[in-house]
């Protein structure tokens, strides 16, 4: 059997672990021949792969980013794509394909399999928002890395008694900016889900100026809309499947803060720090474990369907519940955040 991989989207780490997975199982357990595909789907419509051996994939399991290169390919935006990649699925010798990706991604192989192609789907993304999996990987090395760096960030803050805003990923959900708060002992933090409480906020940091602990830490999620400013990512690019590039809301909030609390404040944008570098041990095993799970549903004829944590278990469930709807952060752990602020 013919089976090719791909990972689209936003990088993130633990992708090449799924990869070595998936190879080592696919191969050594079902005697699949293995395409990796470059660039997510843009591989797929230029058709641009090459054989995937066990010795590729062996050692790759700490390693960062993805081997097969990613883009935010949509090939549902122009037909001549669509049609570029069922030709390449044909020229390429496809059985089967495994896409793995974030919502975007998924969507698509969702369409595919909808037209009838063999395709199996693995979760990803650093911001913990697919639907139908308790975890993605990716999201445990993000929250680690920016906590480190808040806790980075605290010293400076501390010696120099100042405000420091600190702006984490997350465009529709606060996954990162929710774990982060908790993780690194924010004094207040803002997700996309809630309305954003400037005020309370700025009543954090004058509370904390006056009670002589000087400084104060707030993270914010990319995502953000202040009140009465502009929308977050307003004007801004759009990418193939009509986002906006964020970034901006720690700039602004670290600006009214200052305005009406006086204290000294700066912000800093974590970005793309948060999706490189080594995944932690937890990415390193969700993702085997997802790229194994894989090569077994492929294996199995479980077509349509991806591959999903559900509290300790790996299960299939259908690539259509996964595109369904977005997860964003419950109210019970937005208490714990609010709760735990100030
Ligand atoms: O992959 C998810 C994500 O990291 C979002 O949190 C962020 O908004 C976006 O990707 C950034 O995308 P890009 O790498 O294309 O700038």
């Amino acid at each position: 059997m013919k089976v090719g991989i791909l990972t689209g989207g936003g990088d993130c780490p633990g992708l090449n672990a799924v990869l070595r997975a998936f190879v080592l199982r696919g191969v050594e357990k079902h005697g699949f021949e293995v395409l990796g595909l470059a660039d997510g789907w843009k591989g797929l419509v230029a058709g641009r792969a090459r054989p995937l051996t066990p010795a590729d994939v062996r050692d790759l399991v700490p390693v960062g980013g993805t081997v097969l290169g990613t883009s935010r390919t949509n090939l549902y935006k122009k037909p001549e794509d669509a049609d570029g990649a069922r030709a390449q699925w044909k020229t390429l010798g496809l059985d089967a394909l495994v896409a793995v990706g974030g919502e975007d991604t998924l969507g698509v192989a969702n369409r595919l399999s909808q037209e009838g192609y063999r395709v199996v789907g693995v979760p990803k993304t650093i911001d913990n928002d697919l639907n139908a999996t308790d975890y993605t990987f990716g999201f445990d090395s993000a929250v680690n890395v920016a906590m480190e760096c808040v806790d980075r960030v605290r010293t400076t803050a501390a010696s120099h008694h100042r405000t420091i805003v600190i702006e984490v990923m997350g465009r529709h959900a606060g996954w990162i900016a929710a774990h982060v708060g908790i993780a690194s002992g924010a004094h207040a933090t803002l997700l996309p889900e809630y309305p954003a409480d400037v005020e309370r906020v700025c009543e954090t940091v004058r509370r904390r100026k006056a009670s002589g602990a000087g400084y104060s830490l707030v993270v914010v999620a990319e995502g953000v809309e202040l009140p009465a400013g502009a929308a977050a990512g307003e004007g801004k690019p759009l990418d193939a499947f009509g986002h906006v590039r964020l970034g901006g809301v720690g700039e602004d909030l670290a600006a009214r803060i200052e305005k009406a609390t006086g204290a000294e404040t700066r912000s800093v944008v974590l970005g793309h720090v948060q999706r490189g570098g080594s995944p932690s041990a937890f990415d390193r095993v969700l993702g085997s474990r997802f790229g194994f799970a894989a090569a077994d549903l492929v294996a199995a004829g479980g077509f349509g369907q991806m591959v999903s944590l559900r509290g300790t278990e790996v299960v299939a469930v259908p690539l259509a519940s996964g595109v369904a709807a977005l997860k964003t952060v419950d109210k019970a752990l937005y208490d714990v955040v609010q709760g735990l602020e100030g």
